[in-house]
């Protein structure tokens, strides 16, 4: 059984209990990061740490993440369930004010603090070699998508009405262009230049984002960041996506259009190498 941390505790996964009254409950009032495990050592974690204080920042709930103590916790339970290779997840909500309420419980309301393991298979998958197949969805998600909210109910029903429709994953549309994946971000390929979308309030700023357009800088790929439609991907050379678990994930089918040879192409391929490696390097 896990053993998984709930404000300041070690517990089995059976008796981590939270309030009803809980604001990430009632409210979907938290904010979250997924940082990915491999041989036990913890990929990009300085930057999930700095999205995971702005996400707080930005919806006023008041916490000061003290980046060596929480790598502590997840060092311990990399450990004490003896993660190879997986996931953490953490979680931070507004806490329990002890009954509902639109209004913000007071400041000094602890917030509540979980976390826990996911073994999952995240380098040398079969997705890596065979791609995977998305559909375009309409992105109907709120407009802070900057901020990593735990309300993910428009995205996990993009999914499944993509699965529905024979695809694995769904690519939002807002006015015309791909915003993002349901859970990562999007990425064409046209005459060598890499394409995805600029950085605003329309996408969350991937960490994995951050380091793959860093390694297509440093091999001197030309990278375009901007929006693209569904169309200019139908015509793309190559497609993929990006996501701490997925690293690159190449695309191969868009909307039932094979995306250039309907194989993973090239420049994914290159830039999940230089990551990883680069990451590795890195991780602690
Ligand atoms: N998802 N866009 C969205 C909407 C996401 O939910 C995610 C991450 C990303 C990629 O961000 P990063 O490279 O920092 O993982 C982009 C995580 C993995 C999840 O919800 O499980």
């Amino acid at each position: 059984m896990r053993i998984v941390y709930l404000n300041g505790e070690y517990v089995p996964e059976n008796e981590a209990k939270i309030s009803i009254f809980d604001r990430g409950f009632l409210f979907a009032d938290g904010v979250y990061e997924v940082t990915t495990v491999v041989d036990g050592k913890l990929i990009g974690f300085d930057g999930h740490i700095n999205r995971l204080q702005r996400s707080l920042d930005e919806l006023k709930i008041s916490f000061d993440v003290d980046t060596a103590k929480m790598l502590a916790i997840h060092r311990e339970l990399v450990e004490r369930n003896n993660l190879q290779e997986g996931m953490i997840y953490l979680q931070i909500t507004r806490g329990n004010p002890g009954d509902r309420d639109f209004a913000f419980p007071p400041e000094d309301t602890p917030v509540t603090i979980v976390l826990f393991t996911q073994t999952k298979q995240v380098v040398g998958t079969a997705v890596e070699t065979k791609g995977l197949k998305v559909v375009t969805v309409e992105d109907l998600r709120w407009g802070r998508r900057d901020i990593k909210t735990v309300q993910l109910l428009y995205p996990s029903l993009a999914k499944m009405e993509a699965k529905s429709r024979g695809a694995d994953d769904a690519w939002l549309v807002q006015d015309g262009q791909v915003t993002e994946g349901t859970s990562n971000n999007a990425y064409i390929v046209k005459d060598g230049t890499i394409i995805t979308r600029n950085l605003s309030n329309d996408i969350l700023h991937g960490i994995t984002r951050g380091s793959v357009l860093e390694c297509a800088r440093s091999l001197q790929m030309k990278v375009e960041e901007r929006p693209f439609s569904p169309q200019e991907a139908y015509e793309a050379d190559e497609a993929f996506a990006t996501s701490a678990s997925g690293f690159t994930n190449p695309i191969i089918e868009i909307d039932g259009h094979t995306v250039g040879t309907g194989k993973p192409g090239p420049v994914g391929d290159k830039l999940r190498s230089l990551y990883l490696e680069e990451n590795m390097k890195a991780a602690v």
